[in-house]
């Protein structure tokens, strides 16, 4: 199982994993769900929301899909690869369901819209289809199914954030959680599919934003991560309320801070187009406010930039980075990066290496370009960079980001930082496995005859480091 508490997943880290806080006690259910989840944190919150809603109609959460009565898989689309994946599980579930009369299989998510006629007429794989905004529906789609018949909702709404449901949070250390603060996106990225399959951007209502994150302090949670396909365009307007009631993501950020000075807060993703100032002077101005900001570059061409309309050049880019730096010393800056994208030439692909360079990535997700159906890029562009070449790119900016996360680990050496404790290192209970504010994963000794426990924060002084790990030992 891999670490929960990193902040943005893609299908190639974190694919299927599958939840269950609790042995269902089964005085309290009498029925038990699966639930396996792909792509991206977002749709890891979604399944928590799924789960509070199948624990509603009388469904307890099970690891084992053998006992269950309902499997359900939360999909991604992003790209080819996590379809594939997803596909295969189906028809690992199909064998299961030859077996067990009467056990349901549901596909969740951002695949739902696109294949649902396959998935329920052609493939005959499963019995239930439900898009990303039709989650309160799944009772009586459950009830309908559970009498023979196939089922589908995969409206998308302007208006659904699932804002009045608290989520049961599944697989949690305790520690962290994600917090859904809006849903969709409007951007149309070229390449991008998300808004298709997630549709129109809208944020949830402020206040029950920071009743989540208030009860999750009091639970005992000591991190939150507030999570959007583009956070800085947070923009919630209190009903009856005019423009000037707005809250902002910079005032959301604000207020969740103020629950605690410790509950950190972290967020994902922003789109470099709209982070402000202001954020950057909110994060400046609480300690609480982890100093870390994924920065998707995408490319450094400012030509491919236009061609995936990302609406900004290289050199804006950059003054980005720079203002970082200069309002926020220390902060890591983490990207995503796409090689080979449509027309991509090897001047455009160096220009991706050379801003790497130039922004100094603690960590990027790197991807090679895969198109995806009614996407603009597809509607619009030839994808005509050769596999064998995106490859051999994608390499190449795989090897820049391992020595530049190497370098910037290594300079950690020497330097003291206050560490949250996310529990047992997987390698040995000896060893704490805790972040810095930076969300570098930290591993160091327990202290003899101190009574630390996971939640807990330390001063931990680093020593050592690979690309990814940063070792240390507790300072009084
Ligand atoms: N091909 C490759 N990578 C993609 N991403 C989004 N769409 C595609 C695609 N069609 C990447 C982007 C985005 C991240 C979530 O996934 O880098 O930021
Ligand atoms: Fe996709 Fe761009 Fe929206 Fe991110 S900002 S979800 S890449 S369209």
């Amino acid at each position: 199982m891999l670490d929960l508490a990193i902040t943005k997943i893609h299908d190639e880290q974190r694919q299927g994993e599958s939840f269950a806080p609790f042995k269902s006690d089964p005085n309290t259910y009498q029925k038990q769900f699966y639930i396996e989840s792909y792509g991206c944190a977002m749709n890891f919150a979604d399944s928590e929301v799924v789960a509070a809603i199948l624990n509603k109609e009388g469904f307890g959460a099970t690891r084992n899909m053998e006992e269950a009565d309902l499997i359900f898989i939360n999909t991604c689309s992003i790209r080819e690869k996590a379809e594939q994946t997803v596909r295969k599980r189906l028809t690992d579930f199909k064998k299961l369901k030859a077996e067990k009369p009467g056990m349901l299989v549901g596909v969740l998510g951002c695949m739902a819209e696109r294949l649902k006629s396959k998935f329920l007429e052609e493939e005959k794989l499963v019995d239930i289809v439900v898009g990303p905004d039709a989650y309160r529906s799944l009772p009586r789609l459950v009830d309908e199914a559970s009498s023979g018949q196939k089922t589908v909702n995969v409206l998308l709404s302007r208006e659904e954030t699932y804002a009045d449901i608290a989520p049961v949070r599944l697989n949690s250390n305790g520690v962290s959680a994600f917090v859904s603060i809006m849903r969709g996106c409007n951007n149309m990225c070229s390449f991008c599919v998300v808004p298709f399959t997630r549709g129109r951007e809208r944020s949830r209502d402020a206040v029950s934003i920071i009743a989540e994150c208030t009860d999750l302090f009091e639970k005992g949670y000591r991190e939150v991560t507030l999570l959007g396909q583009n956070v800085d365009s947070y923009h919630y307007i209190p009903e009856n309320g005019t423009e000037q009631d707005a809250v902002s993501f910079a005032n959301l950020l604000e207020k969740v801070a103020l629950i605690s000075p410790d509950l950190r807060v972290r967020f994902s993703t922003s789109h470099p187009k709209d982070i402000t100032d202001d954020v950057l002077h909110t994060m400046a101005a609480y300690e609480n406010i982890c100093k870390c900001i994924h920065l998707p570059v995408q490319s450094g061409s400012t030509r491919v930039l236009q061609l995936m309309n990302r609406t900004y050049t290289r050199e804006w880019y950059k003054g980005k980075v720079d203002r970082i730096r200069e309002l926020l010393p220390g902060c890591s800056i983490t990207a995503d990066i796409i090689a080979g994208f449509c027309s991509e030439e090897e001047t455009d692909h160096q220009e991706t290496l050379s801003i790497m360079e130039y922004s100094r990535y603690d960590l990027s997700y790197m991807f090679f370009y895969s198109e995806r159906p009614g996407t603009l890029a597809q509607r619009r562009y030839k994808d005509d960079v050769p596999l064998e070449v995106k490859k051999r790119r994608l390499q190449e900016v795989i090897e820049t980001q391992n020595r530049l996360s190497l370098e910037n680990y290594t300079k950690d050496i020497g330097q003291t930082y206050k560490v949250l404790i996310d529990g047992d290192s997987k390698r040995s209970a000896e060893d704490w496995v805790g972040r810095t504010s930076q969300n570098k994963v930290v591993i160091f000794p327990k202290a003899a005859g101190a009574a630390h426990k996971k939640g807990d924060y330390v001063s931990v002084a680093i020593n050592d480091c690979t690309q990814a790990t940063l070792f240390g030992s507790i300072v009084q």
